[in-house]
Formats: C-alpha cells, sequence, structure tokens
C-alpha cells in the first residue's frame, strides 16, 4: 500500500523486491492501540503525508493513547497543562507559528523579494507546506537528501544552499529531476574543482539535462563561496562553457559572522552585497546567465534586513531575489530575539516575531533549596548557542499558564535533564509536579530531536501537529 500522493519512481524498492512494510519501530501490536476509527490505517505512510499516523512509538506521545494522523489530534480534545502528554514535549504555539510565517511572508513582498525558507531548520512537511501556502516561491535545503524529502511533501521549485558535486547526489538530483515533473532545484558552485567533479561524473553518466547553478560568493575567513572577483567571474565563465550546467545566478550567505552590531554587520552585509551585484553585473553583461530569470539569492533570520535591498538590481534580463531565512518560522527566545530587535529598530517595523517553539517539562524532583531537576535534557531542548531559559510556568494542578519568574535560571543540562536553580532567600520557586516551559535559543537543533510536535494554541490545547523527517 503506498501514501497518497506518493511518487513511486521516486522511492525504489526494498532489496529483495517485495514492498516490506515501514513499520513503526519496534512497534508491538499487542501495545499499540488501534488507530482510530479501527480502519487498518497503513502504518508505512510517510512521514508528513496526510495518511501518517503518530503514536506511542514517539516520544512525547501519550502512551496509552490511540494512533491518529496529524489532522486527527484536535478532535481528542488534549491540553498540555491538563497533563494529557507526558513531558518533555515540545510544543508549536499556532498563534506565533501562523505570525511568523505571514510577517517574513510581507517582509519579501514589500522590498519585491521572493521568500524561499531554509528547510533545514524544521525538515517539516507541513510547515513546507504551510510556507508554501502562504506564497513562498519554493523551499531551501541543504542537501540533496532534505530536498528529496521536499519534494515528496509537494515541493516543486528549490534551492540547495550549498555544493553537490558527490556521484550518489548528483545521481540522486538526477533522477529525483527526471521523476518529478516540473521540479526546478538549483545548487551552489564555487570552484572550478567542484565544476570539474561535476562535468566527470556528467560523461560517465552519458547525456542528460545541464543542472541549475547558482554561483556563490563567500566571504574570507567564512566558510564556501568564491573570495575575489577574478576568481567568480573565471569561475562564471567556466560555468557558461559548461554543457554540465547552467549558471542562473549568484548567491551568497551573509549569517555565519554576525557580530549583532550595528557598526559592523551592516558594513560586512552592504560590502557582500556589493560584489554579488558586481558579478550579477559582468556575467549579465558577457551574457553568461542561461536563464530566463536570473536568481540572487541571500538572507538568513539574523540580519536579512541588510541584505535584503542588494537583492534588487538592474540587469538585461529579469531578476528574482530570494530571501531564505528558516529560523523565522519559530523564531526563538534567545539568539535571533536579540538580533530581531535591531532588525525592527532599522526597518522601523511596527510589529517582530514571536517565539513559537517551547519544550514543556515537569519539575520531577526538588532535592535541595533553590534547585529543582526538569525532565528534560540535552537529548530534548538545544543548547549549541546558550542554554534555555524558562519562561512560563504552570503550578501542579492548575491548567493555566503564567510567566516564569526572571530570576529562575536553567544553569546546566544532562542528557535526561535540567538543572533549574533560583535564590531560595529572595522568595518561593517551583515544587515538584509544577510544569515548566523552556525558551529556547536556536530551533534547528530543538527541532531534530523530534519527530513530532503538537501544535497548541494559547491555552496549550493541542489543535495540530506536525513531524520532522531529519
Ligand atoms: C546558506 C544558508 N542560507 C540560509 C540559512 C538560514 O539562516 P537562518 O538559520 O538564520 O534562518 C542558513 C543557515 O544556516 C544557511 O547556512
Amino acid at each position: 500500500m503506498s501514501a497518497p500522493g506518493r511518487p513511486q519512481a521516486l522511492i525504489p524498492e526494498p532489496h529483495g523486491g517485495e514492498g516490506t512494510p515501514v513499520s513503526a519501530p519496534g512497534r508491538s501490536q499487542a501495545l499499540i492501540p488501534e488507530p482510530l476509527g479501527g480502519e487498518a490505517t497503513p502504518v508505512s505512510a510517510l512521514p508528513g503525508t496526510p495518511a501518517a499516523l503518530l503514536g506511542p512509538w514517539l516520544k512525547g506521545y501519550p502512551g496509552t493513547g490511540p494512533a491518529s494522523p496529524a489532522a486527527g489530534l484536535a478532535a481528542l480534545g488534549w491540553r498540555l497543562l491538563a497533563d494529557d502528554l507526558p513531558m518533555p514535549l515540545a510544543v508549536l504555539r499556532q498563534s506565533a507559528l501562523q505570525h511568523n510565517i505571514a510577517w517574513m511572508q510581507a517582509f519579501a513582498r514589500d522590498r519585491g523579494l521572493d521568500l524561499a525558507p531554509h528547510g533545514k531548520t524544521t525538515m517539516s512537511p507541513e510547515l513546507f507546506r504551510r510556507q508554501l501556502d502562504a506564497g513562498a516561491w519554493g523551499i531551501t535545503f541543504a542537501t540533496v537528501g532534505q530536498l528529496r524529502v521536499g519534494v515528496l511533501a509537494g515541493v516543486r521549485r528549490a534551492l540547495i544552499a550549498n555544493q553537490v558535486q558527490q556521484r550518489a547526489d548528483l545521481d540522486a538530483l538526477a533522477a529525483l529531476l527526471a521523476a518529478t515533473p516540473g521540479l526546478r532545484v538549483a545548487f551552489l558552485v564555487d570552484s572550478l574543482a567542484q565544476l570539474m567533479q561535476i562535468e566527470a561524473w556528467s560523461r560517465r553518466t552519458g547525456p542528460a539535462p545541464a543542472l541549475d547553478v547558482l554561483l556563490e560568493v563567500g566571504i574570507a575567513g567564512g566558510r564556501t563561496g568564491t573570495r575575489d572577483h577574478a576568481q567568480a567571474l573565471a569561475l562564471a565563465r567556466a560555468l557558461r562553457a559548461s554543457p554540465a550546467v547552467r549558471l542562473v545566478g549568484i548567491e551568497c550567505y551573509e549569517g555565519l559572522g554576525v557580530a549583532g552590531d550595528d557598526a559592523v554587520d551592516r558594513p560586512a552585509a552592504h560590502a557582500l552585497m556589493d560584489r554579488v551585484q558586481a558579478l550579477a553585473r559582468a556575467a549579465d553583461q558577457e551574457n553568461l546567465f542561461e536563464a530566463e530569470e536570473v536568481l540572487l539569492s541571500a538572507g538568513g533570520s539574523a540580519i536579512f534586513d541588510l541584505v535584503a535591498g542588494g537583492l534588487r538590481m538592474a540587469l538585461g534580463r529579469p531578476l528574482r531575489g530570494l530571501l531564505r531565512s528558516g529560523c523565522y518560522v519559530t523564531h526563538d527566545h534567545g539568539h535571533y530575539r536579540r538580533l530581531l530587535e535591531q532588525v525592527v529598530r532599522r526597518c522601523g517595523c511596527p510589529t517582530t516575531l514571536q517565539p513559537a517553539l517551547e519544550v514543556w517539562t515537569h519539575v520531577q524532583s526538588v532535592p535541595e533549596p533553590g534547585l529543582a531537576l526538569l525532565t528534560g535534557g540535552r537529548r530534548d531542548l538545544s543548547f549549541d548557542i546558550e542554554l534555555p531559559r524558562p519562561v512560563a510556568w504552570s503550578a501542579a494542578g492548575s491548567t493555566l499558564a503564567r510567566p516564569a519568574a526572571l530570576a529562575w535560571r536553567v544553569t546546566a543540562l544532562n542528557d535526561q535533564h535540567a538543572h533549574l536553580r533560583w535564590d531560595p532567600s529572595a522568595g518561593p520557586g517551583v515544587e515538584v509536579g509544577d510544569r515548566i516551559g523552556l525558551g529556547i535559543s536556536h530551533p534547528c537543533t530543538t527541532f531534530d530531536k523530534w519527530r513530532w510536535m503538537p501544535v497548541v494554541d494559547d491555552d496549550y490545547r493541542i489543535v495540530d501537529a506536525i513531524t520532522t523527517c531529519f
């Protein structure tokens, strides 16, 4: 049985021929209740497809709950703060999610740009669909494997904001393009050496449509990307001359060295965009672009306002400017929150992004005054930029959430525990059975710790769910 809308050609048969069903890992029939409605809904449906089931085999799903497709969860009437679901549990706030998707779409539209949100942040088919439904031009990925997930979710325009040169990836990309009518993908090239790898692959593979590429402009001391104009222009000429690729645009990423200081970030972003524009102009004059429409792309979620202006310029052919912000979709309570304050100040925006992602935990022990242990740790929360911070508190037995005390601090994370500390002489702290909502800093590395997340309303009722495919 196949998932609805699943393009057969993209999913090779398992070795051994027979369509071995992909069942939920370790799912024991005796322990897993029948799906809602009793019907034998296939467990083989791909995550993110409407038929895919969520169930007790997933972290954070009620152990006695019925398996259900994401769309069926609202009908179950579960409430996070009625303790219907076990914690830790990462949840997405519906109102903030909707606000952020609309906010960034409007930001791009108001500047004459399009959005190709970076999908690596969430790797969630349901969120890709929400972003596309809101008007995103396409979705960006970091690898061909991520792209495949997006294509299965219905993405038909995509950037791979990364170099592609391995044979296995080029084979997979070519197969995906051949099997998916209307699919358009462009990936990054930043060296003649990479081009030679692609050409060698192309010669081995035989005649095939040329692959669309963007030439990457990089920053000295940074990551990938050409380092100077002469090198970039020489590469653009080589790309034009190659039958294996078509040069369709220029790409850069300004987000790596963000200082959070206007005096540093503004000139750095402008210098980068000046280089992108100089290269686009030179390539246009030499007729090096091989597309009706040239793509110019930049933009993460930190200082996207400083590069947005550079994505518009006059060329001899139509131009599409693409922002690739990814983390904006959930925003956060730390790193991006601080950076957005500056974006909003610089742009004079009347509103800003809202943190949509919280990881809820139970207070499981208060072993000494001023120290509580929470049921969530490194397996559940990101800590690559900074530790999470308590943002909401719900007393044991209550279904109301209140702001957490400002003085409460998460001071350490173990694999399964967070250490919450407060000054016991300054007032009451938390008690066993209380619930603490943790705000995170950097959403990407929290998403990859969850196979699903409920979407909650402002009273923490479960109204929907998303899945992730990392
Ligand atoms: C090349 C590239 N583009 C866009 C983004 C998206 O930036 P952000 O995660 O700040 O939304 C990233 C993130 O790492 C990136 O590496």
